[in-house]
């Protein structure tokens, strides 16, 4: 058991036994270490202001990602390696994105540019070049810039991104391999004492019995919800278990019927492989949060938080979805749409962790579509969330599983609507009425400051009808922002 965590600043590595379990890397950064290059905007996690670079080792190369340093505990700093801006000035020459931003006079007033150069030094180092604007707005999505405008920025990222990363970092990335692979010791993390704690668990048997035996602990996966209650609601969170660094958590096994992903694999890391499942699955991933909360937001966490307008759960259980939990040494594994109870109560005991996410792959008779419907495009929560899963035989629908976030207490299935489906025939669309007419059945939504009532009973029974349309296969009607829903690109 080590009681420190141990990360790289640059390549020096830093030891710290001595601090408050809820205590942010922005904090850290800020008020202990005194790097003020790192700024504060929104707290929550929405402007980008806070991005640092967080470089990890996977499949044995250097990979960096842009993470909100706000929402992020020092404590879930273990095995990485932390760059903030100040890393990037090296040997008195300014890097690569600062040079660009700088002739394309990328800033003004400064406070969103420490962030944005930062978001830009990880895509520097992503995938292949070169990239297209549109992959660079994705990629800045979660940076917000009040003062300069974004045409300069785009173009300063768009110079400097066509060739591939050859910069200092690059230079020493097998250095820092082999730096990180030594911090990376897998061994069990506790930091503080009885009442106040950080832990780290190396392995699953030590996180199950841990939890069991301190139910009252909150597990923490990318803390990207837990975060805000820290910043925004000011909760006092003494016991911490943190949920990333075992290894049986973030892995994603694939098979022929099924995709199962481990309870702590992020949005990010889960990106190409649900866009393998369907092309509406890597829209709407792309549309989860931005590049920032993807890195840590986990579809774990997703679920478990319970949340009646998260993403991913009426996508799941309409996809039929299952997940296995785990109480100790004891697992049982339920349907999900089974683990929503009511609001805010879910099938899961105390001491009792979700561990894995099983999902069936789409058969060939079944077409699978979802929606995402906000106020804004990206880094938006939805007003109403959309998963439909309808097997068609000979033209007629012979089965439906269809799921909405946002319409009710919980993610729910439209059950009286499934039942109303079957037997409707695809050519014709009189068929289809009184399964529209029984979504109004299922459903009493309620009115918040995201949509009215009437709103989402309207968009559910158009998102329904777009569906329907799309598997008639009605061109005349175009139902995508793009035209139409083309199979193998992010649809939208
Ligand atoms: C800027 C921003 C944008 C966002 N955009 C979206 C969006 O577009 N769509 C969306 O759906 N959400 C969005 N979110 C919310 C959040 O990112 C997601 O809910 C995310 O999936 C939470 O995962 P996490 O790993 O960060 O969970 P955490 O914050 O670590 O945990 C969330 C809850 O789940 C519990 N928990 C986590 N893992 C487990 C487990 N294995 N077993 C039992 N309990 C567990 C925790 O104890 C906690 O109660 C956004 C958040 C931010 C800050
Ligand atoms: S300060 Fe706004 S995202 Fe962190
Ligand atoms: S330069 Fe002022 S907010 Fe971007």
């Amino acid at each position: 058991m080590r009681t420190h965590i141990q990360f790289l600043r640059g390549q020096n590595k830093v030891s710290l036994s001595d601090f408050h379990p809820t205590m942010t890397v922005l904090e850290y950064l800020r008020s202990i270490e005194r790097s003020k290059g790192t700024k504060e905007g929104c707290a929550e996690g929405d402007c980008g202001a806070c991005t640092i670079a967080i470089g990890r080792v996977k499949n044995g190369h250097l990979v960096y990602q842009p993470i909100n340093a706000c929402i992020h505990f020092v404590g879930m700093l273990d095995g990485c390696q932390l760059l903030t801006v100040e890393d990037l000035h090296v040997d008195g020459h300014f890097h690569a994105v600062q040079q660009a931003m700088i002739e394309h006079h990328g800033s003004q007033c400064g406070f969103c540019t420490p962030g944005i150069v930062m978001a830009l030094f990880t895509m520097f180092h992503a995938g292949s070049k070169p990239v297209t604007k549109s992959e660079i707005r994705d990629w800045l999505a979660g940076n917000l810039c009040r003062c300069t405008g974004y045409r300069p920025i785009v173009d300063a990222a768009f110079e400097v991104m066509q060739n591939p990363a050859n910069d200092h970092f690059s230079k020493h990335a097998t250095e820092t391999v082999h730096l990180l692979d030594e911090l990376n010791d897998r061994m069990d993390v506790f930091v503080g004492d009885d009442e106040h704690y950080f832990a780290s668990p190396g392995d699953l048997t030590c996180l199950t019995d841990m939890y069991k035996d301190n139910p009252d602990a909150l597990l923490v996966n990318g803390a990207t919800d837990i975060g805000l209650w820290v910043t925004k609601q000011l909760r006092s969170l003494p016991a911490l278990i943190h949920l990333g660094r075992v290894l049986e958590l973030t892995k994603i096994e694939l098979d022929t019927g099924s995709v199962t992903l481990g309870a702590a694999v992020t949005y990010a890391d889960s990106e190409k492989i649900m866009a393998g499942l369907d092309c509406d699955l890597a829209a709407l991933w792309k549309r989860i949060g931005a590049k920032q909360v993807r890195a840590c937001g986990t579809v774990g966490g997703n679920i478990a938080n319970g949340s009646p307008i998260g993403d991913t759960p009426p996508v799941l259980i309409a996809l039929g979805a299952e997940i296995t939990l785990r109480h100790g040494a004891t697992s049982r594994t339920i349907p999900l749409d089974e683990y929503f109870i009511a609001y805010g109560k879910q099938d899961r005991k105390p001491g009792e962790l979700l561990v894995s996410i099983k999902i069936p792959r789409p058969q060939e008779n079944q077409h699978f579509r979802c929606f995402k419907i906000t106020k804004r495009f990206d880094q938006d929560i939805s007003a109403v969330m959309a998963g439909f899963l309808i097997d068609v035989s000979d033209g007629v629908i012979t089965k439906a599983r269809i799921a909405f976030g946002g319409m009710a207490a919980t993610p729910t299935r439209a059950h009286q609507t499934e039942i109303a489906l079957v037997g409707a025939r695809l050519d014709a669309p009189d068929s289809w009425n009184a399964a529209l007419e029984k979504l109004e059945q299922d459903f009493t939504p309620l009115s918040d400051m995201r949509a009215s009532a009437e709103y989402r009973s309207e968009i559910a029974k158009n998102l329904l009808l777009k569906t329907l349309i799309e598997l008639a296969g009605n061109d005349q009607v175009q139902t995508r922002l793009t035209g139409k829903r083309v199979v193998g690109h992010a649809a939208s």
